[in-house]
């Protein structure tokens, strides 16, 4: 398994795989409509099969993960990819790479914690003006939770 960055020429593959896993090609996140496929990001992959896949936004010096996404859990491709993203990140340099997950994500949440990630901020009812943009973003998510909030989490680079 390798990690590489994204390309132009991934654009196409992209695109399918959000839909396939996020209900549409776009993301709505804090108010923000992202296009995925039009963003940086890495890829994991096997044998030319993506095993998972991180795009981020980056505005100034902050870096934002706008989607993490791991087809085969439980085998470091998650992992993989943030530190991907957290060198690059390092490297530009950014100070803070940062990150939106909802009420419902538990796994996110103890993903990202045990990672160093903190959490910043709960927007609360967040998701639900998401909804408005995007209606195919469920009503319930893991556990049957309702997903309702957002949780900004956030990982310092500078110190
Ligand atoms: C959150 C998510 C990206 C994690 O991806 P993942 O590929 O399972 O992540 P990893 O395999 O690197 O780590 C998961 C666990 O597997 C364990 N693990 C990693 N490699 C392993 C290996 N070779 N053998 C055994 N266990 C391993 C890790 O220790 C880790 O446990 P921990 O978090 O308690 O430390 C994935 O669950 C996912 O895609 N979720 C759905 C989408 C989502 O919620 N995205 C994030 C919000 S935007």
């Amino acid at each position: 398994m390798r990690i590489r960055p994204l390309t132009a020429a991934d654009q196409s593959r992209v695109c399918q795989f959000i839909q396939a896993r996020w209900g549409a090609e776009i993301v709505v996140a804090h108010g923000a409509v992202y296009h995925p496929d039009q963003l940086p990001g890495f890829v994991c992959e096997a044998d030319g099969r993506w095993l998972g896949l991180i795009t981020t936004h980056i505005e100034g010096d902050t870096c934002e993960i706008v989607t993490l996404d791991s087809l085969t859990e439980g085998q470091g491709v998650g992992t993989a990819l943030v530190e991907a993203v957290k060198q690059a990140a390092k490297t530009r340099p950014c100070g803070r790479l940062w990150l939106i997950t909802t009420n419902d994500n538990l796994n996110a949440l103890r993903f990202y914690q045990k990672r160093g990630f903190v959490l910043t901020a709960v927007h609360r009812h967040a998701v639900t003006i998401s909804r408005q943009i995007k209606p195919a973003i469920p009503l319930t998510g893991q556990d049957g939770i309702l997903i309702r909030d957002e949780i900004e989490l956030e990982l310092r680079l500078d110190n």
